[in-house]
């Protein structure tokens, strides 16, 4: 499906990749629907689509709340009225090792990146259905798929998101809605100075994985649904690091040690 003006839904909208495409989104002259907890990050980013010919409302919610999602998503759908492509992209970083990151902090990672993310589709889910043809893209991250020395905690919330949206594209093969997310390696926003410092991951990745910009993730999750969905790696350094891991987990293991595992 082509996605030009159509009602969609962005969540981490407020700053960084969200914001991207959210912005992305108004350029092809969709009306959007943004999502994040700071309302006042959501207003710089409603001007900025109007700015660029897309229409924007800002819907302040926290994605780890079951309940203010469908609250949400039925405002949502009033105010967009076909309401064709929702993107869950709201996610937190964290580095640090998994034998004694706290419980609380490993559960405020998994409840935003992957219930937060399973919140958002369920609660998307009726609309879309009775809009289709429609689109479900969501970020991931390459960090759900490569190991590295301090990235358990997060690499397990998306690891456990892609496991998700892999069964779930299945289940949803004989609907009209296409389900599509990317796997980005380090992209430069506020993510990878606090949450995955860009800084403390392995040596050869920082040297021959270029970091990219938040506007060309939007780009490529937004081709990639155009395209039919399904899963894709960014850049494509990231993607054959991914190739030789999954061929030979023990040589990608080997080399990673010896290039620097990264900082704990
Ligand atoms: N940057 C990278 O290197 C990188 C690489 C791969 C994947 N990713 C993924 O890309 C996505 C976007 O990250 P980013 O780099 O753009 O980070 P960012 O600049 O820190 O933006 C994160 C967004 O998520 C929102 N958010 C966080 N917790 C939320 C919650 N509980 N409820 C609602 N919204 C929430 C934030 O807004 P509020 O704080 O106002 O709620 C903000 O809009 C994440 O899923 C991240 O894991 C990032």
């Amino acid at each position: 499906m082509r996605i030009r003006n159509l009602g969609a839904l962005v969540t981490g909208a407020s700053r960084g990749i969200g914001r991207a495409l959210a912005v992305e989104l108004g350029r092809r002259g969709c009306r959007v629907a943004l999502v994040a907890r700071d309302p006042s990050g959501l207003d710089g980013v409603v001007q900025e689509v109007l700015q660029v010919g897309g229409e924007a409302r800002a819907f302040p919610a926290d994605v780890r709340d079951a309940e203010a999602m469908q609250e949400v998503a039925g405002k949502a759908a009033s105010w967009l009225g076909r309401w064709q492509v929702v993107v869950a992209n709201a996610g937190v970083g964290y580095h640090g090792p998994v034998l004694t990151t706290p419980a609380a902090q490993s559960e405020a990672v998994v409840s935003v990146n992957f219930l937060g993310t399973l919140n958002t589709l369920r609660a998307a889910a009726p609309f879309l259905q009775e809009a289709a043809p429609a689109a479900v893209g969501v970020v991931s991250s390459l960090s759900g798929l490569l190991p590295y020395r301090g990235g358990g905690i997060y690499a397990a919330s998306k690891a456990a998101l892609n496991a998700l949206l892999a069964c779930l594209r299945l289940e949803l093969v004989h609907s009209r809605i296409t389900l599509g997310w990317v796997c980005p390696g380090p992209v430069r926003t506020g993510l990878i100075v606090d949450g995955v410092p860009h800084r403390k991951l392995p040596v050869l990745a920082r040297w021959t994985v270029p970091v990219l910009e938040p506007e060309q993730v939007a780009q490529a999750l937004l081709r990639l649904l155009e395209a039919g969905g399904g899963c894709k790696v960014i850049p494509w350094q990231a993607a054959l690091y991914v190739r030789v891991y999954r061929c030979y987990p023990r040589v990608a293991e080997w080399v990673l040690r010896t290039t620097g595992a990264g900082e704990v």
